[in-house]
């Protein structure tokens, strides 16, 4: 006789303020038997910091431990490679536990359909087993409200840069735009900045790091040193005004 499969969830668990969370989130984190999280090596990753409060002992933790995150590998390293073969793995461990009837609350820092790192497992299970997305509040969100930027204005349009992008791309995707958002910064902030102050943007960008963790940071764009600007930061520009 077959055995019930567990159900996977996919949960955003929102930005780094453990307040951020949705009630549904909440119920299901704290009734699954499984909850798998990422994070780079030796690290407890931002999503396990945000919730850990919440769990209890009897739950099992499920770390996914990213190959590599921003340090140079030796050739032949291949990144896409190197990346889908964990993520290949790390849906056969969760499928494991779904296998034996446990439900697995992955959990995912922000909203897990937005750049999250849930996609990849979702991509991988959900036509194979019972799967739920909560969305929750993504940081792109939390930073506008941490800065008291009101985003975009009635027939404004939002774009959404990833700072990975080549500059003379990310030039004309932010020069054809009213509002925008440049994450993924880290080493890729100087070109961001460099591709905001060419458009005559300065004064209009706003920056922040870490939003609503403990460890927020708040400066003016053109004071920001690029030696210190982690991963979780962002550049935002919103829409101009509109004097109602
Ligand atoms: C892989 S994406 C994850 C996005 C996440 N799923 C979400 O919904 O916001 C990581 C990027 O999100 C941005 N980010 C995530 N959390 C942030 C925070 N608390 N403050 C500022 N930027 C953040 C940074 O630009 C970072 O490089």
């Amino acid at each position: 006789m077959s055995e019930a499969k567990g159900r996977l969830f996919g949960l955003g668990v929102g930005p780094g303020d453990p307040e951020l969370i949705t009630l549904k989130a909440l119920r299901l984190l704290r009734t699954s038997q499984v909850v798998a999280y990422p994070a780079a090596k030796g690290r407890k990753g931002n999503a396990l910091t945000i919730v850990e409060a919440h769990l209890d002992p009897s739950q099992i933790l499920l770390p996914l431990i990213y190959p590599v995150t921003t340090e140079k590998m030796p050739p032949p390293f291949n990144y896409e490679t190197a990346m889908r073969a964990f993520y290949d793995e790390s849906a056969e461990e969760v499928a494991a536990h779904l296998d034996a009837g446990r439900d697995v609350a992955a959990i995912c820092e922000g909203d897990p359909f937005f750049y999250g790192s849930f996609m990849y497992l979702h991509d991988r299970l959900a036509d194979r087993y019972e799967t739920e997305v909560v969305p929750g509040v993504c940081s792109m969100l939390a930073c506008a409200s941490v800065l008291g930027a009101p985003l975009v204005y009635r027939n404004q349009t939002l774009t959404v840069l990833s700072g990975v992008l080549p500059e003379e791309e990310l030039k004309r995707r932010l020069g054809d735009t009213e509002a925008a958002a440049i994450m993924k910064l880290g080493t890729n902030f100087t070109k961001a900045r460099k591709v905001v102050a060419d458009l005559g943007l300065l004064d209009r960008a706003l920056y922040v790091e870490r939003a609503t963790m403990e460890n927020q940071r708040i400066e003016p764009l053109a004071a920001v040193d690029p030696d210190t600007v982690p991963y979780f930061a962002m550049i935002l520009v919103p829409g101009p005004r509109w004097e109602a």
